[in-house]
């Protein structure tokens, strides 16, 4: 399939979305390349997903468009799918739908397959499927198991294989780490953050620490942009109160997001 590092760049330019009367996100103009790691910081509601979505062409604005590598993608999934990989917010949760890694995994490249017959001519599925499998170090012994017999970061790993196996320069993660221990978290927000070398990553989260020590660019969303740029420059406690109030708080030199705690 190519070279891993390809062109990859999203233009968000005026964007505004609404729902019903309701505007999710206003006028927000946005621009990433990569390589690296784009982290959006908001509390609930600020529109995250909602962003996410129009940059996977879900969405169609009200005003304004996204540029996947320069090919306008607003309201198309059929274009953005092409370059971008979706990992979306409590996949399937509740549902428990009954398949295995290998199937979620393998219906997605027959899916691609059937979209882009030229651009997968000379994939192999079976060896396709096992290595994304293998990259997202899902063990061997649990790639024909159901998926709800796996630990919550093994679930998302395979859902990471899942956005994956077409080898996307852009992947695009939302809260990621929810429903993931403790321990989990440390070694998945590293993973995602390794994958981040060679695309461009886009992730939201509710626990920022784990992935500003990776982070090229944070977004200080909600509804507008209060701030875009290298996480030092953006994540100040002024800017970080902007979006979050007192949940925002200083810990050393560091923002810290409390849960909801206002410590004095
Ligand atoms: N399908 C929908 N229909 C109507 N309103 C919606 C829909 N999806 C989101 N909204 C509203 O749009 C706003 C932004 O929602 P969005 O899900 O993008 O926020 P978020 O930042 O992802 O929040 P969270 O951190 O809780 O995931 C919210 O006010 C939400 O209620
Ligand atoms: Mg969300």
């Amino acid at each position: 399939m190519g070279e891993d590092v390809r062109k990859s760049t999203v233009s968000i330019e005026e964007l505004t979305i609404s729902y019903g009367s309701d505007l999710a996100v206003e006028d927000v103009t946005l621009r990433f390349e990569g390589p690296g790691l784009v982290l959006i910081l908001g509390p609930n509601g600020a529109g995250k997903t909602t962003l996410l979505k129009a940059i996977l062409g879900l969405l169609s604005p009200v005003k304004g468009r996204v540029l996947v590598n320069g090919v306008d993608v607003s309201g198309r999934p059929d274009k953005a799918g092409r370059y971008v990989g979706y990992v979306p917010q409590l996949f399937l949760a509740g549902s428990r739908y009954p398949v295995t890694p290998w199937e979620l995994v393998e219906s997605s490249l027959l899916l691609y397959r059937r979209r882009w017959p030229r651009v997968f001519a000379g994939v192999r599925d079976r060896e396709s499927v096992a290595s994304t499998l293998k990259l997202v170090g899902l063990h061997k012994d649990s790639w024909f198991k159901s998926l709800w017999s796996l630990s919550g970061g093994q679930r998302q790993r395979v859902l990471i294989a899942r956005a994956l196996v077409h080898n996307p320069p852009i992947l695009v993660l939302d809260e990621p780490l929810s429903a993931v221990d403790p321990a989990g978290k440390v070694s998945l927000a590293r993973f995602i953050s390794k994958l981040s070398s060679a695309k461009l990553v886009i992730v939201t989260s509710h626990d920022p620490t784990l992935f500003l020590p990776y982070t090229k660019t944070v977004v200080l969303l909600n509804k507008r942009v209060y701030g875009a740029g290298r996480p030092e420059e953006v994540l100040t406690l002024e800017n970080a109160r902007l979006v979050y109030g007192d949940a925002a708080v200083l810990v050393r030199e560091y923002v810290h997001i409390s849960n909801g705690h206002i410590h004095t």
